[in-house]
Parts: C-alpha cells; structure tokens; sequence
C-alpha cells in the first residue's frame, strides 16, 4: 500500500521523536529507554564515551537495527516499519565511511546521486559544489582508495548531504581532521542548518564542538539518557566552583563551610578559599556564612563550568 505523506502533526516540529528505546546484544543493554525529541532544523549533539550506545542508537533510527523494545520516529516515521522511506530521507555518515576505494571521488558521488535519483544536471550541480566546499575539486578524478583518512572524512561528508537531506546523521565526522579542517567542516554544518534548514544529528568526543555548535546535547552512559539540554543550561547546572578571597579565612570558617549540604569541599591556598559546590548550589549563602563566621570577604568570583566539566562530572556521579 502506497502511504501518503504524513499530514503535518503536533509532532512535526520534531525530526526525531524516541519513547523508550531499548536494544540488548546478547546479555549487554546497549541502550536503556532512550526517550528523547529532537526540534527540526537544530544540530543535536549525542554525546557519551566510547561504548555508551551512540552509533547503536543512530542505526536504530535509521531502521538499521531493530529495537527490543520502545518505539521511534523520524520525520514522523517509524522506525520499524517505514526504515527504507526514513533511509532515503536522511544522510548519514557512519563509522565506516562508505565510500569505493576503487573509485574517484567524483565517481563515489555520481554513484550516490544516481542512487538518489537525481537528476543528472542537479547531480552534477551538487557534486562540484560540495566538492569545491571541502577543497577537493582539483582532486576529483583521483581514486578514493589512495587518499588520506581526513580527506575520505570530508568526502564521506559530501557524501551524505548530496541529495540535500532534512535530516543528517554524523558519527563523529571531525573525528581525524586536522584543526583546520574540523573548523571548515563546523562552519559548513553552521552554514547548512542557516540556509537549508537540515537537521543534523552530531555525535562527537569533541566537547568544545558540540559547546559550539549544539543548540541541544543529551549525554548517555552505558544506554542510559543522564542530561538532555542547552549546553548554556547543561553548563549552570555543573557543579560550581567558587573562589573566596579575604581575611581571617581560618579553620572555623572552613568547617561553618564544610558543613553546609551543597558544599562538597573547602580548599585554602594562599589566602583563597576554594569551594567546591553540587550541583545548582547558589553562593550567597555561603558568602554570608564566611562574614558570621569573622571573614573578611575581599572577593567572590564563580568559575563557569564548561561543557567538559558537566559531562566528567555527569561520569563520576554514575559511577
Ligand atoms: N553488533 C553488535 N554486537 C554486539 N555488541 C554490540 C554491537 N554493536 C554494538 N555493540 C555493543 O553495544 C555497546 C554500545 O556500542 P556503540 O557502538 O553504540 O557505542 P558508541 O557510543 O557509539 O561508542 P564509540 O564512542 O566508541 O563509538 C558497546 O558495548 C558495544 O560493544
Ligand atoms: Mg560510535
């Protein structure tokens, strides 16, 4: 039976909508109800270290992988009956790059734009521009097989925004690039999500990537969803550090400290009290306690967590 297009429905502003998805390999859970919705036209950042169920997770959506349990949508399909319709919608860039060894460059994406089934005058259109993009043009004849990991990275890249894609998934495209590279690579995604709308699904071990690019990330461990928002929120919800300088900043005021709940530790160095705080604690408080406890308070400054010190932190408190 042919389906029709899915009307627009309240969910529509959604690319990617998951309640609960699960997949186990054997005795292993490598992902644990994953329930998350991505906005349409955001780049999302999946983040997590090596063996959280990132790429497992990117095959289930792209109906690569079944799931054992819980369900998924993408641009308002379902996963597990409609994967060949979502396939063909989104781009994607897996761990393995995909690309013909035996091939030129530009005979890896003409083969691709015909798999599309673009036409021939828009498929070449679309091949010089992206090539000319990630600076590969002069070299389209040659054949992928003989050409560096960073330069099978950019081309696998054009590769999966060929045919202009709503929806693009890239596991840890910059993984490999050299600085310069990775930087044209995040300003081309920047610049494509600003003109063309696409959605892009961003796995990376790159935090400073995703702090810039991201307008959401979801961090996972072991299959299981521990943070999802704004790496601005993310940020303040980090475990603050804050920096005391004054006098009379002895042992009693330490201890008035060492006893409030969301304070996790007190540091003195050189006249300084370092305090660590937990999560979402507010300072005001302690800076009083300082003052009723005879301190002399100079200074208080508040160290801004980075995205970096929110994920390590969200690692050490599964553990
Ligand atoms: N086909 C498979 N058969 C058995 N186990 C698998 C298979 N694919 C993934 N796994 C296991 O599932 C878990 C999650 O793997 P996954 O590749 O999704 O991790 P990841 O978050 O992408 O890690 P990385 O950052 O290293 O790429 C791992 O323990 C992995 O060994
Ligand atoms: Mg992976």
């Amino acid at each position: 039976m042919q389906e029709l297009e899915s009307p627009l429905s309240s969910r529509s502003r959604y690319a990617i909508h998951t309640d609960g998805l699960t997949r186990n390999f054997g005795p292993l859970r490598a992902l644990d109800g994953l329930t998350i919705d991505v906005p349409a036209g955001i780049v999302f950042g999946f983040l997590g270290p090596n063996g959280s169920g990132k790429t497992t997770t990117i095959r289930l959506l792209l109906g690569l992988l079944e799931a054992n349990g819980g369900r998924a949508e993408v641009l308002g399909r379902d996963v597990a009956r409609d994967g060949a319709a979502i396939r063909e919608r989104c781009g994607a860039l897996l761990e393995h790059h995909g690309l013909y060894e035996r091939l030129s460059a530009e005979d890896n994406l003409d083969f691709y734009g015909r798999a599309w089934k673009m036409p021939a005058p828009a498929r070449a259109a679309r091949i010089r521009e992206l090539l000319e993009h990630v600076g590969l043009w002069d070299r389209r004849r040659e054949l992928v097989g003989n050409w560096s990991r960073g330069m099978k990275q950019k081309l696998a890249v054009a590769r999966a925004l060929l045919h202009r894609p709503a929806l693009v998934f890239l596991d840890e495209p910059t993984a490999g690039l050299d600085p310069v590279a990775a930087a044209a690579l995040r300003a081309d995604l920047e610049a494509l999500v600003s003109s063309e709308g696409t959605t892009v699904f961003l796995t990376t071990h790159n935090l400073n990537e995703a702090e810039r690019l991201c307008s959401l990330v979801a961090v996972i461990r072991a299959g299981k969803l521990l943070a999802v928002g704004h790496p601005d929120s993310l940020r303040a919800r980090g475990s603050g550090r804050i920096e005391i300088t004054g006098r009379n900043l002895g042992e009693g005021v330490m201890a008035a400290l060492r006893a409030r709940p969301e304070v996790r530790s007190v540091a003195a160095s050189n006249g300084r009290l370092q305090v660590e705080l937990e999560t979402g604690a507010g300072a005001a408080t302690l800076v009083s306690l300082v003052v009723a406890g005879g301190g002399l308070v100079d200074e208080v400054r508040r160290e801004q967590a980075s995205l970096e010190d929110v994920f390590l932190t969200l690692m050490e408190e599964e553990r």
